[in-house]
């Protein structure tokens, strides 16, 4: 196979990827929903991994479990939330050794007590590594979280340490959960959807669309390297000419 030319200087700081295709995949493959899920855990090394290598991404933010997943069944809600748990005791060790921070976003108080051991135990453990951020939306909504944001800027307000006309575009960024993300320069979803799902609305103002036609579960390095193929293939101009 081969591997299409990146030009290292002009990597994407900040990449996010829809994770889709897991029930799909499934089908596909005539065995359940849960085994989509744990093949598509695997894939999660790849992406991690592809990201890390490259050596000038600063951060990667994959769309784990969101505000509207709580819909799904109770047996697949928790198939996911033990994947969770499981991807972090197998991986954070490595992940830790390559000097990765791990942080977590979204509504996390709603998450079970085990789950946020777990999940506060990996952004414990790796809080001072500085090679790349793998920043995981769990519970995660776009809408929820500029909710959130405009929640805690107006509690500042009431309470007097920020003033109204102080409110700007970068006093906003800084109130989102991880305001390190809040440019995304890269976007892929896989499994060929065209949706943004209640993702990043606010990070993705001028991200680069990039949707792949492979299956979650199927997507290997060679999917990332495509993507920032195509992402530098474009030319963006942020409004400008
Ligand atoms: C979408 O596939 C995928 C999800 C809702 C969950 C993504 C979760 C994982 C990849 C596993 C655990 C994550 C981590 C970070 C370890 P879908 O079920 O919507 O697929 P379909 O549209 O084909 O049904």
């Amino acid at each position: 196979m081969t591997l299409p030319e990146i030009d290292k200087e002009r990597l994407p700081k900040n990449v996010a990827i829809i994770m889709d295709g897991n029930g799909r995949w499934a089908k596909k493959h005539g065995v359940g929903r849960a085994a989509g899920h744990e093949a598509g855990a695997k894939s999660v090394r790849a992406a991690v991994e592809a990201c890390r290598q490259l050596g000038g991404i600063k951060s990667l933010t994959l769309y784990a479990f969101s505000t509207e997943n709580w819909r799904r069944s109770k047996v697949e809600v928790e198939t996911l939330f033990r994947l969770l748990s499981k991807y972090i005791k197998i991986e954070i060790d490595n992940i830790h050794k390559e000097n990765i921070r791990v942080v977590f976003m979204g509504r996390l108080g709603a998450l079970s007590a085990r789950a946020l051991r777990d999940i506060n135990y990996s952004m414990e453990l790796t809080k001072n590594n500085t090679a790349m951020l793998l920043c995981i939306a769990m519970n995660y909504g776009a809408r929820a979280e500029i909710t959130d944001a405009t929640q805690a800027i107006a509690a500042e307000v009431r309470a007097g340490t920020l003033q109204v006309e102080d409110i700007d575009e970068a006093c906003f960024a800084r109130h989102l959960y991880a305001p390190e993300i809040s440019d995304v320069d890269l976007m892929i979803r896989t499994s060929g959807e065209m949706r943004i799902s209640n993702f990043l609305l606010w990070q993705l103002s001028y991200a680069e669309l990039v949707p792949l036609p492979v299956l979650w579960p199927d997507f290997r390095k060679q999917h990332l390297y495509e993507a920032i193929a195509e992402y530098q293939a474009r030319s963006r101009r942020f409004g400008g000419r």
